[in-house]
This record gives C-alpha cells, sequence and structure tokens, in this order.
C-alpha cells in the first residue's frame, strides 16, 4: 500500500473512532488516590466567611478597555468571582481540597469529582471560555468548609494571632503529595493533607521548626489526632455532607428522552471519568452488562436487579446503596430534569445487558 493511501485510509476510519470522545482535553479532569492532580486556577468560592480571608487584598471594579479601540470605553468590569492564590488538588473520587496560599490554610475539602472547567477552559470542540465569571465550578460532595480563625496553634496561640500575616514559601511534592510550607514569625511550618479510607474524612500533617507545640482547635469538623510530639501533629478532619455540586450547568435544550440524550449528558456530566462502557475498571462500576444483571449492594443480604427503578435512583440519589466493592459517598448526586434521567438510563439499557 502507498504512503498515501494508507494515510487517506487512516483519515477516513479515524473520525469516527475519535468522535465519542472529547476532542482535545476533559473539562472534568481528575488526578489517583497516589498522584494527584496539582491545579493553580481561580479557585470557587462555596460560600466561605469573608473573615478567613482578613491578609487578601481587596479588588474594585477596573474600566472596561475595548481593543480595537485602544481605549478605555464607558462600563466596569467586576472583579472574577473567584479565590486568587489558591491551589486546588484532587486525588480522585477520594479527595479534593482547596489550600489558600495567603492564608496559609486548607479552605474547604470535598469528595467524588473535582472541578468542571467548562467556564474557563470552554467547549472541547471550540475552546471558548465564558467572558465573565469563568472561575471553575465544583463536582462533588463538599464536606469541610472552614470557619473562624486559623484552627492551627503554636504553643497555645492560633497563627491568625500571630503579630504578623504568615507567609507562604512554597510547596514541593513529596511521594507526588504537595507539601506546602509557610513561615509564622521565626517558625517554618509545613502542611500536608492526603486522602483517608475513611468517607468524608483527609488526613493533614504538620511539623513546625523550631519546634512548638502545634495543636489543631476547630468547630468545624470532627478531629481525631494520630500523632502527637512537639513539632510534629497528625490528624484526621471528617464531618458530614454540607452541599453537593455538579459543575456548571448546562442547558442542553433536552426535549425527548432518547439513547442519543443519555449518551450526550455521560459525556457532559463527566460520568465516563468513573463509568466504563467497556467492562474496564474505573472509579465505579461498568456500565458495561449492567441493565438486568444482579448486583450485590453493601449491607443486603440478596442482590438487586438493575432494572429502570434501581439505575434511576443510583443517579439521583447514590448514597441510597452503595455497590459492594465501592466506597460511598465517591458519586455525587446528580440533580437532572426527568427527560434527562430517563435519557440516561435509556442509554445504559441501550449497552450490552447482564445476566
Ligand atoms: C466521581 C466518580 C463518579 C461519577 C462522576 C459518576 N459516578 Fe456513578 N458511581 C460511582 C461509584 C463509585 C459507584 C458505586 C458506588 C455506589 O453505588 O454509590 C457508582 C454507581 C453508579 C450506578 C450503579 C451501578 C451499579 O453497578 O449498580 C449508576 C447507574 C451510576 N453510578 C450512574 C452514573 C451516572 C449516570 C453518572 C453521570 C451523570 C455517574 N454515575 C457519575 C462513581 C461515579
Amino acid at each position: 500500500m502507498t504512503t498515501r493511501l494508507r494515510l487517506l485510509l487512516t483519515l477516513i476510519l479515524l473520525p469516527p473512532l475519535l468522535s465519542a470522545a472529547p476532542l482535545t482535553y476533559d473539562n472534568n479532569p481528575l488526578g489517583d488516590y497516589d498522584f494527584p492532580l496539582v491545579f493553580r486556577t481561580y479557585m470557587p468560592d462555596p460560600g466561605l466567611d469573608d473573615a478567613i480571608f482578613a491578609h487578601h487584598g481587596r479588588s474594585a471594579n477596573s474600566p472596561k478597555y475595548n481593543p480595537s479601540q485602544g481605549k478605555d470605553v464607558s462600563g466596569e468590569f467586576k472583579p472574577v468571582d473567584g479565590i486568587p492564590a489558591a491551589i486546588g488538588v484532587n486525588h480522585g473520587p477520594a479527595l479534593s481540597y482547596c489550600f489558600d496560599t495567603t492564608e496559609c490554610r486548607l479552605l474547604y475539602a470535598w469528595q467524588g469529582g473535582f472541578l468542571d472547567m467548562y467556564p474557563y477552559w470552554g467547549d472541547p470542540s471550540r475552546g471558548n471560555r465564558l467572558s465573565n465569571n469563568y472561575v471553575p465550578h465544583l463536582v462533588g460532595s463538599l464536606f469541610y468548609k472552614t470557619s473562624g480563625q486559623h484552627p492551627l496553634h503554636l504553643d497555645g496561640k492560633s497563627i491568625s494571632a500571630a503579630d504578623t500575616a504568615p507567609k507562604f514559601l512554597g510547596y514541593s511534592l513529596l511521594e507526588h503529595s504537595p507539601t506546602f510550607r509557610y513561615k509564622v514569625g521565626p517558625h517554618t511550618i509545613t502542611a500536608r493533607i492526603l486522602p483517608s479510607e475513611d468517607p468524608l474524612t483527609l488526613q493533614a500533617e504538620f511539623t513546625c521548626e523550631p519546634m512548638a507545640k502545634l495543636a489543631y482547635q476547630t468547630n468545624d469538623a470532627k478531629i481525631t489526632v494520630t500523632h502527637d510530639e512537639p513539632g510534629n501533629l497528625v490528624l484526621l478532619l471528617s464531618h458530614q455532607v454540607i452541599e453537593n455540586f455538579q459543575g456548571f450547568p448546562r442547558n442542553l435544550n433536552i426535549k425527548e428522552a432518547t439513547v442519543a440524550n443519555g449518551q450526550l449528558l455521560f459525556e457532559t456530566y463527566g460520568c465516563m471519568i468513573c463509568h466504563s462502557l467497556d467492562g474496564s475498571a474505573s472509579h465505579g462500576p461498568t456500565f458495561a452488562k449492567l441493565y438486568g444483571s444482579q448486583r450485590k449492594i453493601t449491607g443486603l443480604d440478596k442482590p438487586l436487579l438493575a432494572d429502570d427503578a434501581y439505575l434511576l435512583e443510583s443517579i439521583k440519589d447514590p448514597n441510597a446503596k452503595t455497590v459492594d466493592g465501592f466506597p460511598p459517598n465517591y458519586m455525587p448526586p446528580f440533580v437532572l430534569k426527568d427527560l434527562e434521567y430517563q435519557s440516561l438510563v435509556l442509554f445504559i439499557q441501550s449497552l450490552e445487558k447482564g445476566e
């Protein structure tokens, strides 16, 4: 076969294979339990108390600039509606968190997803971002939101009570996970946050040089200290779900429940980052041979039939029943329109049936 013919054949054969997946990138990027994704981007504010941002500068409106006229025109731009200088980290569905480098503290943590980059990165086929409020949206179940003064105490005093603001020094990757370093007075603190096997829980580890007695005091979560010696504190932080997020709301304008619309929703809402269609393992069970199969459910003696009602409940309220072998709270509940739920069920039905 000539090279030209081979190229022609490749071009003819490739597009249908590629068309099912996003073309260039995934708007729902996800790291791994042991290999997190570290993101420096504007982070969304899930309703944090203003007092937490004591050391952040206050931004103001800016004049509107018209590039083709080369000058300012009437009107103003509002500041971007996100937290600057924060870092988003994702360990797969097990844990995502937001660490603020100005206040040097963990702002919030969630499970079951990371960020929907659609507002910032735009549609994968066109790459256009939103012109205003392009801050990414959260995906998953928020279970921790900080409040009040800085929870870390050195020799009995919160970091918030120090004479000077904490100063961020940077982070380094230790076994792929960031270790944040910051200065409080003469002390250099390191903070490391890791996922835990327990649901809605994270592990935090702090060190302090020169040594001081460390303590973590907060009313907004349950704290279990697992290691405590001067200059080194390790703890588990857990709480219940505060709020569920499913990314940037899309108006897909679905008028009819169809398999094709189900596939569109499957791709749009990032189901495919956790559910394969070909039987391969992922963060969640595969959809291959799911419909009509017997499902083993954690805590139930008898298996359940995966019929329409079961699928519907699994999408609306994933924690009502947990498939054996998978952790709870990995899948965020999806609040969709009835036609959208029906389309997703039709799509799963249309795949190879189980027995
Ligand atoms: C962040 C990962 C994640 C995302 C995103 C996700 N799921 Fe899940 N899903 C899971 C996990 C884990 C389970 C198994 C635990 C459970 O039952 O809650 C599950 C279970 C299910 C089940 C039951 C499967 C079975 O084997 O019985 C269905 C149906 C389902 N998901 C549909 C969806 C749909 C539809 C979407 C997108 C709208 C979606 N999921 C998005 C992780 C995810």
